[in-house]
């Protein structure tokens, strides 16, 4: 059903037509697992040069604790406030780094990570978590994947 083949037109009309398919596959479903399992495989065939694309949610003791994703195993448990998803999650605003060994306090989880944007997921106010994408290029990522991607989570949020 999902071939990276149909993605021929500009960028942002490339990421209007994720978003499309994210609509798609989970507005029959509230499952919040079974939604940020296929809205992270989506992101990730439609990516290129990413290598990590997954959710990290908040657990008890405010801790972000590692959800749906794809890529290398990850480390569990973030604390909020640290490394770029703490920070994103205790901000609740979009992080976007362009060299994550310029970042302090950057969690290291694939070391071949380079670049990372992390949007937060808040709905009705309340931190729900991260939806964090790693790249093992520098500078990734700019202002128009920030645009979409919060755009792609809005979508999300309605079904988790
Ligand atoms: N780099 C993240 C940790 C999660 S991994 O990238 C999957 C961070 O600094 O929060």
């Amino acid at each position: 059903m999902f071939n990276v083949e149909m993605y021929t037109g500009s960028r942002e009309e490339n990421y209007n037509l994720v978003i499309k398919q994210l609509h798609a596959l989970i507005h029959d479903e509230n499952n919040r697992i079974a939604n940020l399992s296929n809205a992270s495989a989506l992101l990730n065939q439609f990516l290129d040069r990413v290598n990590w694309v997954g959710f990290y949610l908040m657990d008890t003791n405010e801790q972000l604790v590692l959800g749906p994703f794809q890529g290398l195993p990850a480390c569990l448990r973030i604390p909020l406030g640290k490394g770029v998803c703490g920070t994103a999650a205790l901000k609740k605003e979009t992080v976007l780094v362009a060299d994550v060994h310029q970042f302090p306090g950057h969690i290291a989880c694939d070391a071949a990570s380079q670049s990372e944007i992390v949007v937060p997921l808040i709905k009705n106010g309340e931190l729900i978590g991260v939806l964090d994408i790693d790249s093992p290029e520098k500078n990734r990522f700019d202002a128009l994947d920030q645009q979409k991607l919060e755009e792609y989570v809005a979508v999300l949020i309605e079904q988790i």
